[in-house]
């Protein structure tokens, strides 16, 4: 029979499959894959061309490399965050389409809604939202004083009626809220599907790009963080912004994971107060004001992409009350704080076998620096003792297995930023040639020295 052909494609990761199977042997997720009936023009007219061996095509327009307009020569939309600005490359490109991804709950809608207000006051700006209806908009629009006439409104979840918008080139900025709740006309599937996610996508793209009109997509990602269902929508847009932080208090980070027109190591950092988001001006003053210094407390220089910060590790240890010890991280990787416990138990005869250990970063930061390493052996090493370490150092530095201090990337900027914060000392690598570093070689050493 030479009927319609179906393929079966996984909604978590892509994969594509003849038959259906009930788990995805690419991703392991299961009950994940849906059919999709192959158009008549994809199926049998892709294979013929393939069967012929010859290209169909016509030949491309090109055009010499020294004639074109730099993209970056067109005005780039300013939001009222300067950090967020830098993020973004120099501000929100004309034709660009930006993804905003975070959690539920973190602040895209509030951020987005806080940015339409600024472009707004000199461009024309639509705000669609697929979530929410034109009264709680409004609501959060009164809240955070976005009053403008230049700012339009609607609520839709059709992603043909959207781009038709797009294209009729009456906005300069249109925010899509959310792509998960989009759906497309001729695809059946259930929207935040893979098929209906990538086409919705793409619809969106393309009618930004014929149109010159700036686009920012928000994506929900699940709690593991990636983006919920699909990850392809990722590679179709220009920017990938990630919005990260605690959902109840505390930092919240704006960071760039692909930018094809800017720097990927910038971060904006933000604080959410009764009239929206507020960038914060110096994080470790911040993040240092309500700390007491107790056992189990170490002070750590670390880097959020470019930007040094000083934070406070806290580790807490208790004798476990069961055979197996519990271990919690909140802000750190787990799997790093068992091999850092792992490296203490054997290189510096700490016992650790028979205890609790929970290590916290405070303000709610998500730390992904290897230089981490010291401060959280530091800390747990100091609460297991229970003598705190002095007011006066901070602490950097990655352990390796054999319990030897590693270098640490930016060490100058991490110095500058704790004596810019008061610090007298720095305990860290010993390859740093810093007065200000006090050069530790190996962990055992180190631990006798400051808190044992
Ligand atoms: P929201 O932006 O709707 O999150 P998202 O779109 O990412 O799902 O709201 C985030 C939270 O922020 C919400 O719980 C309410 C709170 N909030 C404030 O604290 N202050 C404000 O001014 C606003 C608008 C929201
Ligand atoms: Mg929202």
């Amino acid at each position: 029979m030479k009927g319609a052909k179906s393929q079966f494609v996984c909604q978590q990761c892509g994969a594509v499959f003849a038959k259906w199977v009930g788990q995805c042997t690419n991703c392991s997720s299961w009950n994940s894959l849906v059919e999709q009936v192959l158009s008549d023009g994809g199926g049998a007219g892709a294979k013929s061309a393939l069967a012929k061996g010859k290209a169909s095509g016509k030949k491309l327009d090109f055009v010499k490399i020294s004639t074109i307009v730099p993209s970056d020569a067109k005005a780039r939309l300013l939001t009222e965050f300067e950090d967020l600005n830098v993020v973004l490359g120099g501000g929100i490109l004309m034709g660009s389409v930006c993804l905003l991804a975070g959690q539920p709950g973190i602040g895209k809608s509030t951020i987005l809604m806080q940015i339409c207000s600024e472009v707004a006051k000199k461009h024309n700006v639509l705000y669609v939202s697929g979530e929410e209806s034109a009264g709680q908009v409004k609501l959060r629009a009164l809240r955070l004083g976005a009053e403008s006439e230049r700012l339009s409104f609607a609520a839709s979840t059709s992603a043909n009626d959207i781009a038709k918008t797009i294209e009729s080139g009456e906005f300069d900025l249109v925010i899509v809220d959310s792509i998960q709740t989009l759906a497309m006309d001729e695809i059946s599937s259930a929207p935040g599907t893979v098929s209906q996610v990538t086409n919705c996508g793409n619809l969106i793209i393309r009618a930004a790009k014929a149109t010159d009109t700036a686009v920012i997509i928000v994506g929900h990602v699940t709690k593991e963080g990636t983006l919920a269902g699909p990850k392809v929508l990722e590679h179709l847009v220009d920017v990938v912004l990630n919005f990260e932080g605690d959902r109840y208090g505390g930092f919240k980070t704006v960071r760039a994971v692909k930018n094809r027109f800017g720097s990927t190591n910038e971060v904006a950092i933000f604080e959410m107060a009764d009239k929206g988001l507020k960038e914060v001006q110096n994080p470790s003053a911040a993040l240092l004001a309500e700390r007491t210094n107790t056992d189990g407390s170490v002070i750590l220089a670390t880097l959020n992409g470019n930007r040094p910060i000083l934070v406070e590790i806290q580790a807490l240890c208790n004798k476990s009350n069961y055979g197996y010890p519990k271990r919690t991280a909140s802000g750190f990787d787990l799997n790093r704080l068992n091999l850092l416990i792992a490296v203490l138990e054997r290189r510096t005869k700490l016992k650790l076998a028979d205890k609790d250990i929970f290590v916290n970063v405070v303000g709610g930061m998500k730390l992904n620096d290897s230089a981490a390493d010291l401060a959280v052996a530091m800390a747990i090493a100091s609460a297991v003792a229970g003598r705190k370490l002095g007011e006066e150092y901070v602490v950097f530095g990655e352990v390796g297995l054999g319990g030897e201090i590693r270098s640490a990337f930016r060490a100058d900027q991490r110095i500058a930023e704790a004596k810019k914060l008061g610090f007298k000392h720095a305990i860290g690598p010993a390859t740093i040639r810093d007065k200000f570093v006090i050069p530790m070689k190996d962990l055992r050493t180190t631990l006798i020295k400051y808190v044992r």
